[in-house]
Parts: C-alpha cells; structure tokens; sequence
C-alpha cells in the first residue's frame, strides 16, 4: 500500500497524541490511583442519622487548623448549614444524601461532587482566603432545586 509522505506525517501525529494519552490516563488510573470522589463506601440511605459519622454532623476539628465537616444532602437544603471555618483550615467533606442525587460544589474552588444516597463522598480542600463560600446542588433533584444551597463563611 502506498502512503504519501504527509498521510504517514498525519498518521504518526494521531498516532503518537492517542499513544501519550492512554500513557497519562493509564499512569493517572493505575500507579497513581486517581479515582472518583465517590462510590467507595455505603450506607444504608434510611438510616443515615443512626450511621456514623453522620450520628455528629457538624464540624469537628481533627488537627492543627484541620477539621472534618459531616453533612447530609437532602431536598432541599444541606445540613448543617452557614458553617464557619478559620482561614486556612484544611476541611475533609463527607457528606452522603437521604434521598436523590444531589450535587456538592463550591463555588470558586475544585470542591464539585456528585451525592448520591447509598454512598459516602469525601473530598478536601484548603480554604486560603477569607470570604463567603457558596455551595451549591448542582444536580436538579427536584422542584426546590434551585433554592438547594447555604454558605460556608472562611474567616
Ligand atoms: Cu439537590 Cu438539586
């Protein structure tokens, strides 16, 4: 078979992009465990309030300006809500739902996770700055969606 000389140049070129991007998936995946937020641990969505952690929502500190923060995603709001951290806290979200998917994400940072009932969510962030945070559903869960929201003030 016969290949002009820039069939082969744009076949290497495809080639090779395909070939570095199943190298960086692949690394990412399998030496480095990058996986979701998500899916690792369950609960049982009926009896959230009896499980741990979720017996203690609420922030509770577990370092020097380290807290963990348990909340429960529900329609329509979280809670606890209008939570307070100190600037610079590193805060580990575990958050899980009691009844459909909801979304967690806070506005301005890479905090963005998909709740869902049945499954224990953690992801953390450091909050740098002061400011109010807003954290949203971002998942349409039902006719109060919309209004699914609260803040978290960094002070
Ligand atoms: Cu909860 Cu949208």
């Amino acid at each position: 078979m016969h290949l002009y000389k820039y069939e082969k140049i744009w076949l290497l070129l495809g080639g090779g992009t395909l070939i570095i991007f199943l190298l960086v998936v692949g690394i990412n995946a399998f030496a480095m465990g990058m996986t979701p937020p998500s899916h690792h641990e369950t609960i049982d969505p009926n009896k959230v309030d009896q499980t741990a952690p979720f017996n203690e929502q609420g922030l509770k500190q577990v370092g020097d300006n380290e807290y963990e923060l348990v909340m429960v995603a529900q329609a329509f709001a979280f809670s606890p809500g209008n939570i307070e951290i100190p600037k610079g806290a590193t805060v580990h979200f575990i958050v899980t739902s009691k009844d459909v998917v909801h979304g967690f994400q806070i506005a301005g940072t890479n905090v963005n996770m998909m709740v869902t009932p049945g499954h224990i969510n953690r992801i953390t962030h450091t909050f740098k700055e002061t400011g109010s945070f807003l954290v949203l559903c971002n998942e349409y869960c039902g006719v109060g969606h919309q209004a699914m929201s609260t803040t978290i003030e960094v002070m």
